[in-house]
């Protein structure tokens, strides 16, 4: 199963790191790599996507696996059928499973149930393929050595805010989230990303102060101030988040070479300005497109033979 980073050693991640690395220069060289050959993935989604339904369903392809697209709306999951029946049923066809959906017990639940590895691929929670996927792109950016960066995370303590946690614990990456006292990450992932920073040394805290986390850091990271099952609070968000924007202003006081990131989708205006995004398009996309790349290794790892 791939449920949450902090399941795994620094060495295991680094070892998804380096293939999916690999990958992304065979797909840019034309190699084929259909190390799934002739399997089948299920791709459940109990809430929207761009990103991660079309990477998901490219990244299949590519290794050689068929997908099969399911929704709430489409299919029995949810309120007509329990987790852990669709979990057995799944099992019969199926050589995996992805999936996105609200609460992260559910995640759980289907991992319990199946025979065959599940996929996290976000809940209210986490969103490890997206930390796994930016953890790629700050190498290739800022070099492999990822201990001793530092990065910023600016806005609402969410799944990313959380999956960021449990990475930057397990590659000794320096991280200071700044959200407003009352939206900090998850207090339970907090303690457990602290316990686990001990064996790499990562430093990790959390701050109200964007000026604070933001100051000499080598990557400045944000993300929606209303995540999806949010949408009825974005108005009144818009008001508590306004002093976390990541605008110029406040990058002024990173360090000079910062590269800023965002999973999107982005709200421009909101928590971001246009101005820093589009400087930062190509990081951003690079961004996007890694998400391919880190998540055929996570298809290779857990269900090639
Ligand atoms: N970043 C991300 O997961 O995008 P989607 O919601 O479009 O999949
Ligand atoms: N925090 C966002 C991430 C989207 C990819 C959400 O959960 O909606």
């Amino acid at each position: 199963d791939f449920l949450k980073l902090l399941d795994y050693t620094p060495e295991q991640i680094d070892y998804l790191l380096r293939l999916a690395a690999q990958l992304k220069a065979e797909k840019k060289a034309g190699i084929p790599h259909r190390l799934c050959e002739g399997k089948n993935v299920a791709l459940i989604f109990e809430k929207t996507s761009t990103r991660t339904r079309s990477s998901f369903e490219v990244a299949a392809h590519d290794l050689g696996m068929g997908s099969t697209y399911l929704d709430s709306t489409g299919s029995q999951i949810g309120k007509k059928e329990s987790i852990a029946d669709t979990a057995r049923v799944l099992s019969r066809y199926l050589d995996g499973i992805m999936i996105r959906t609200f609460g992260h017990d559910r995640v759980e639940e289907l991992a319990k149930w199946a025979d065959i590895p599940v996929i996290n691929a976000l809940t209210d929670l986490l969103h490890p393929c997206q930390v796994l996927t930016d953890l790629l792109t700050i190498e290739e950016y800022k070099g492999k050595n990822l201990k001793g960066l530092k990065m910023a995370y600016v806005g609402d303590g969410n799944n990313m805010t959380n999956s960021f946690l449990y990475g930057c614990a397990k590659v000794g990456m320096t991280f200071v989230a700044a959200t407003p006292e009352d939206y900090r990450p998850d207090e339970t992932v907090f303690k457990n990303a602290l316990e686990d920073a001990k064996e790499t040394g990562a430093e990790l805290s959390l701050v109200t102060d964007p000026k604070e986390a933001v100051k000499d850091a080598d990557i400045v990271v944000t993300d929606t101030w209303a995540s999806m099952g949010q949408e009825a609070e974005h108005e009144a968000r818009k008001k508590i988040f306004a002093p976390y924007q990541v605008n110029k202003e406040l990058l002024k006081g990173a360090d000079k070479r910062v590269i800023v990131m965002h999973c999107l989708p982005a709200y421009r205006g909101e928590e971001i300005t246009e101005e820093v995004l589009e400087a930062n398009a190509d990081v951003i996309f690079d961004e996007a497109e890694n998400r391919l790349h880190t998540q055929k290794a996570i298809m290779a790892l857990t269900m090639a033979d």
